[in-house]
């Protein structure tokens, strides 16, 4: 049993300072990378190479601070199922938009989400790029830069923003490319910025008004979804489940069962 208390506020705060310092060794070995590119490294592995070293100082971080704790990582793996009753388990994406961070399009970020008793209570997400953070605890609201939020007021489909991504498997992507032909039309537009993290971040300050996506992983999902749920958005999966792999959608209750609705129809969590 773990002698430190599971204090939220105490968990956010370890997730904030292990997230930052994550943000500055990614960064700084992006610049690395790209002179390795230049002259020896292949693309993918200096990309590997980010997000394995990214991780496993993530993982030191938070080990170091609290011995007793689980992890999961991306990279690394971990505790595939929730810790015993009380215990904490560390849910990490060390970065999440990898092609971002490849190409050098400014929305990648660190995900780190503490989960107790199967649930999330605390979650950060920096984007390395910019320095943004975006954090919320349990019961505690979802807040970037001192500021509380509350998501899109937006009520219409047509006047909807939606967000989403793509998986990397072909047989995965072409039941995705045919549900956002159909949604398209019938919404204010689309987009694929490239972090699942990021995006829903992104719909809990209401910069985009809805985000779905199939095929997410738990240190995908953790510390955003927190975010946005935190502030005052339905998280779910479709026809009453758990927002999972099958499907994540993020929403304002105004536009939640419009959305929903819509996916059930076009079978987005259906497919490959
Ligand atoms: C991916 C990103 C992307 C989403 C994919 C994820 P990665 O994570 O979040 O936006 O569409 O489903 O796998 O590989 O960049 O950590
Ligand atoms: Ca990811
Ligand atoms: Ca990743």
């Amino acid at each position: 049993m773990s002698h430190v208390a599971n204090n939220v506020l105490d968990l956010l705060a370890l997730a904030r300072q292990v997230a930052a310092n994550a943000a500055a060794t990614a960064a700084r070995m992006r610049t690395e990378a790209i002179t390795d590119v230049d002259t020896k490294s292949t693309a993918t592995d200096v990309v590997t190479a980010a997000d394995k070293a990214v991780e496993k100082q993530i993982l030191a971080d938070l080990l170091t601070a609290r011995p007793d704790d689980e992890v999961l990582g991306e990279e690394y793996g971990g505790t595939t199922v929730p810790a015993a009753a009380g215990r904490v388990r560390w849910i990490v994406d060390p970065i999440d938009g990898t092609v971002n961070y490849l190409y050098g399009l400014p929305q990648y970020a660190v995900s780190i989400a503490a989960e107790v008793d199967g649930e999330t209570v605390a979650g950060v997400v920096h984007n390395v790029a910019t320095g943004a953070v975006w954090t919320a605890a349990k019961g505690h609201g979802a807040w970037r830069d001192g500021r509380q939020l509350s998501g899109s007021t937006a009520t219409e489909l047509a006047q909807t923003l939606v967000a989403t991504g793509f998986a990397y498997a072909a047989e995965r992507r072409a039941h995705q490319g045919r549900v956002i032909a159909q949604l398209l039309p019938q919404v204010r537009d689309i987009r694929r910025m490239g972090s699942a993290a990021l995006d829903l971040c992104a719909v809990a300050e209401g910069t985009i008004d809805v985000y779905f996506e199939k095929g997410l992983a738990a240190w995908d999902l953790a510390a955003g979804g927190l975010i946005a749920s935190e502030a005052g958005l339905l998280v779910t999966g479709l026809s009453g489940r758990p927002p999972g792999p099958d499907l994540v959608l993020a929403a304002p209750a105004a536009l939640h069962r419009l959305l929903h609705d819509v996916l059930v129809e076009l079978d987005a969590d259906g497919g490959p």
